[in-house]
């Protein structure tokens, strides 16, 4: 079987992983021409609205509607076990778009662990990406996700900064966390986002002392901003967009095959 080429984002709180999420898959539909699982493994989720797609299900209620099935006895369909329960539900909860499917994590209701919807994540991430030619996953902010291991492959990890010393310190220690906890991550790279004048320089230079590999800057863009101003998706998000141009630019030269 294949395995889908597998991008994901970390980086600090509010830095634009989940706008650069939206944009790769964008990219990945515009210029490869193929289909995309899109994942949203924030429990904060909100991929769906880059996307400009409506969420009806998530992987955290999914499981509560399994346990609750279990716990009050009733018949499961076709006397499924719970695997092939979770495996149907999960089918059912892929929600489909033009192009792209996305999967949503989810908050688990009640007094669920994220670990179990984290574990049936990965798990399917992993089965689904055998089916798409490529993955890519949004994370929540911050380091944790990586010890749980969303997923188990990422060719790509796109961690993104602000322009801040702040954020470049962040992605050094995701970059490290990375090795320590040898994970299957083929390469990482740093995207310092929302750019505004020369503070590049300075950035780039911190960035290269810390040892971190520079993808690309992004520039501060007011597109962007009109975009979540009136909730709008990625893909209208205009051509001529400065942000649009630089992230593309960034994938163009990434090597994704
Ligand atoms: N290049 C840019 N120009 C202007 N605004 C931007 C740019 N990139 C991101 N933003 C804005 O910054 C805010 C945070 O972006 P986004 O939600 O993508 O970050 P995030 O890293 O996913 O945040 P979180 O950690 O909360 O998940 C959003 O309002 C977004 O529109
Ligand atoms: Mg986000």
């Amino acid at each position: 079987m294949d395995m889908a080429f597998t991008i994901a984002l970390a980086g600090k709180g509010g830095t634009g992983k989940t706008t650069i999420a939206g944009l790769a898959v964008r990219y990945i539909l515009e210029k490869k021409k193929k289909h995309v699982l899109a994942v949203d493994a924030d429990s904060n989720n909100c991929l769906n609205e880059a996307l400009g797609v409506d969420v009806h299900a998530t992987i955290g209620k999914l499981r509560e509607d399994s346990l609750q099935i279990i716990r009050s006895g009733a018949e499961r369909p076709g006397g499924m076990s719970m695997e092939q329960l979770f495996d149907y539900q999960v089918q059912q909860s892929l929600i489909e778009s033009k192009g792209f499917d996305l999967i949503v994590m989810g908050r688990p209701e009640g007094p669920g662990c994220y670990c179990a919807a984290n574990n049936i994540i990965r798990k399917y991430t992993d089965k689904l990406s055998e089916t798409y030619p490529y993955v890519v996953i949004d994370n929540e902010a911050g380091m944790e996700h990586l010890s749980r291991r969303t997923t188990h492959r990422v060719n790509l990890l796109l961690i993104v900064s602000d322009s801040s010393v702040k954020g470049i310190h962040t992605a050094k220690r995701i970059h490290d966390l990375v090795d320590e906890l040898r994970l299957e991550i083929d390469g990482s790279v740093l995207i310092i986002n929302r750019i505004s004048g020369e503070e590049g320089k300075g950035l780039i230079n911190l960035a290269g002392e810390e040892g971190l590999i520079i993808a690309g800057l992004v520039p501060q863009d007011e597109a962007i901003f009109n975009l979540d101003l009136q909730g709008k998706s990625v893909f209208q998000l205009p051509d001529d967009s400065i942000a649009l141009k630089a992230v593309f630019n960034i994938f163009d030269s990434a090597n994704i095959p």
